[in-house]
């Protein structure tokens, strides 16, 4: 089996964050969805690892930015090469809070949506969550950053806790 037949898959880059009331988390994912448009809902497929999974699950709901290409290494290494544990990523960086307060990145996005968590399901070393959109806007005027802009153009790796990870290859 070739898994890199799964690279040609087409997807956008995102941050996924939410706040339980204690703790902000926020990473970068490429598994958001439009699920369906009545009623408007969205999936995001999130690490069980990765404290903004904790995070999500505690607070039952969730904000997802889509990145622009405007966004350079260091803004996507800030949410996908480090973790909500041990750092503050809204730290010095211009950011807004959703209807369901949850703080999303309001720069390198070109919008948003804000969900209420309706269904999670264990995927194994993944959880699915289906949010129901209840918040959404649009930032700036930018193309969305496609998987493939950010690895044919930025060179961006694949670390281990991404959905799409193949071992040996990123
Ligand atoms: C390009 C890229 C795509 C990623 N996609 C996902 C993903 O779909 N799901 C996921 O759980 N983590 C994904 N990650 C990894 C998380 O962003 C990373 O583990 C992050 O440091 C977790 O932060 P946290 O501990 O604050 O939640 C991706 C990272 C990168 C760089």
């Amino acid at each position: 089996m070739d898994a890199t037949a799964l690279f040609k898959f087409s997807s956008g880059l995102y941050v996924v964050s939410a706040d339980d009331g204690e703790r902000a988390g926020a990473c970068l994912v490429n598994t958001g969805l439009q699920v369906t448009a009545e009623p408007l809902q969205v999936s995001v497929t999130v690490n069980k690892e990765n404290f903004t999974c904790g995070a999500i699950e505690r607070a039952g709901h969730f904000a997802l930015a889509v990145l622009d290409e405007s966004a350079d290494m260091p803004f996507i290494g800030r949410f996908g090469f480090r973790s909500s544990a041990d750092f503050d990523k809204f730290e010095g960086i211009q950011s807004a809070v959703a209807s369901t307060g949850d703080p999303y990145p309001a720069e390198h996005v070109c919008s948003y949506v804000a969900c209420d968590v309706v269904q999670t399901t264990d995927v194994g070393t993944h959880l699915t969550f289906v949010g129901r959109v209840v918040d959404a806007g649009n930032l700036s005027g930018e193309p969305p950053m496609t998987y493939a802009y950010y690895h044919g153009t930025l060179k961006g790796k694949t670390p281990a806790k991404a959905s799409s990870y193949v071992e040996g290859l990123s």
